[in-house]
């Protein structure tokens, strides 16, 4: 594939890469595991404290998302940097206010046992506590540190893009799709999909960060002088306008490796369509509104707005989710592909992105949400789409590029047993979510009401089979990561 880049700026733009991989998927590892021990223990199958709990479900939920974003910018840094030589040097100044920032975070939970998640309610993490008032420093801090250096991720590549493409205009594909004919006659290109996907990342990162760092301040202001007062119902519109569009943008982040990946399995190319450029423009729009449906309970946030968190909520997932996966699927009909790990993660990826998307806009349809409001399907629709979705998108990009480089294989058995773990265990881990949500199980209770205890234990069995599946792919990752460079050019 041509790139704007020599060699040396695409080595350097692979070292930003693999240095943001490795690390994301180091925390992610880590939280897999504070992940198990919270389901083993809704299962009763070992005692934790309530309060260690609360503490770890707060490290889990942020650390996972952390991990997954550290590890997608990466991704996409490296692919714009194939566009338009990015200086590295930012790219180290963002990862080191993350690292800062998930330390920070590490020392709030383990020593100073903050436990009021990520997506607290004001005046939550000041009132009623049992962890020292630093630690709620320690964690506000850490957040904002992870804010700032996205912040500083979003500023360098959309300027990066808008220079690269010659403005919005360019970037955003208006003229592609609104004056075609001139366009393609006069031999120019719209940008490659994986530019929709940075671009999107960028500006609605840009903004939801904003949001975050607004809200993060003012309560960073309400611990140093607690008489500084603050409107819940502004702070939690502020947080959820944060917390839901980070969390979403993880999974477009991480789609860039089904427009790169993918074509690297199938010898074909994924190539930019009017369709693909407009389904991008309803994410751009609407992710950044669709967290109103976090609010359906809040009677005093004004109606209209429940409205529009349930179209937004529909229209940001549906159109690139059928337009990218009909393209995915249309790329691998008969294009012969060889079964690897790679492509296998990336396809299984779709599946996940579809089935966990579709649980998504269903909770978020109003009469739905009147009865799986804050029960574990949840936590069931979240956990499909990023497990079973983003983390197998990035897996798929991180094999890709070890299959291509080394040349190496993975034996047919090994890729059935890692199959058996990753999706059949996390098939069980997920089942058991929404076969309890749908029983009314609320979410976040450290000691959950039957049935939940029950499908709990199945829930673990599962999340452990999925444990041991990760680890024979990890450990296949390092076999190919050591074997002799073959290098087959992505
Ligand atoms: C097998 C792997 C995993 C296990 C066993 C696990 C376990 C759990 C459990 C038990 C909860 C609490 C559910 C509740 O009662 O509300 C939870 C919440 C959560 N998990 Fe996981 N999880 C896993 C993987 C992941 C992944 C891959 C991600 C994201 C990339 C993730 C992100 C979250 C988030 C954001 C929360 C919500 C925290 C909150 O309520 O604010 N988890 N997880």
């Amino acid at each position: 594939m041509s790139t704007a880049i020599d060699d040396a700026g695409d080595r350097r733009g692979k070292r930003v890469m693999w240095t943001y991989i490795v690390c994301g998927l180091s925390i992610f590892t880590l939280m897999l595991l504070v992940g198990i021990l919270l389901r083993g223990s809704q299962a009763a199958w070992f005692a934790l404290d309530a309060g260690v709990f609360y503490s770890l479900l707060s490290l889990h939920g942020v650390g996972m998302l952390t991990a997954l974003t550290i590890s997608g910018l990466g991704t996409l840094w490296y692919l714009v940097n194939r566009e338009t030589p990015l200086n590295e040097g930012v790219a180290y100044v963002a990862f080191s206010l993350f690292v800062g920032g998930v330390a920070a975070v590490i020392v709030s939970v383990v020593v100073g046992h903050y436990g009021a998640l990520w997506t607290m309610l004001y005046p939550l993490p000041f009132v009623g506590t049992y962890w020292p008032s630093w630690a709620t420093g320690a964690w506000l801090i850490g957040t904002l540190l992870v804010m700032v250096g996205f912040t500083i991720w979003c500023a360098q590549i959309l300027g990066a893009l808008v220079v690269r493409f010659g403005g919005l205009n360019g970037m955003l594909g208006i003229d592609y799709v609104l004056r075609n004919r001139a366009f393609v006659q006069s031999g120019k290109e719209p940008p490659a999909p994986e530019m929709f996907a940075a671009a999107i990342t960028a500006i609605d990162g840009f903004i939801a960060a904003t949001a975050g760092l607004l809200v993060g301040i003012a309560l960073l202001v309400h611990w140093l002088d607690p008489t500084v007062a603050l409107d819940p119902l502004w702070a939690k519109n502020l947080t959820y306008m944060f917390g839901h569009t980070f969390a979403n943008l993880t999974m477009y982040m991480a789609v860039a490796g089904i427009y790169v990946g993918l074509p690297l399995c199938t010898k074909r190319s994924y190539h930019t369509s009017v369709q693909l450029t407009v389904a991008w423009w309803a994410t751009l729009t609407f992710v950044i509104i669709a967290y109103f449906h976090h609010l359906y309970m809040d009677f005093a946030q004004a109606q209209s707005v429940q409205y529009i968190g349930e179209i937004a909520s529909y229209l940001a997932a549906i159109p690139v989710v059928v337009v990218t996966v009909y393209g995915g699927v249309l790329l691998v009909h008969r294009s012969g592909m060889r079964w690897t790990l790679g492509s296998m993660f990336l396809f299984a990826g779709m599946i996940g992105w579809v089935v966990g998307g579709f649980a998504a806009v269903l909770d978020a349809t109003i009469p739905v949400n009147v009865d799986l409001h804050n029960t574990l399907w949840v936590p069931g629709h979240f956990h499909t789409y990023l497990l079973e979705g983003v983390v197998l998108f990035t897996l798929g990009w991180v094999f890709v590029n070890l299959e291509a480089r080394s040349g190496g294989q993975t034996s047919a058995l090994v890729r059935w047993l890692v199959g058996v773990g990753m999706f059949g265990g996390g098939a069980l881990f997920l089942l058991s979510f929404y076969l309890a949500g749908a029983a009314g199980v609320p979410r976040r209770y450290a000691v959950e009401p039957a049935p939940g205890p029950f499908f709990a234990n199945i829930a673990t069995i599962g999340a452990l089979v999925l444990l041991a599946g990760f680890i024979l792919a990890a450990s296949e990752a390092l076999r190919l990561a050591r074997l002799k460079p073959a290098h087959v050019p992505l």
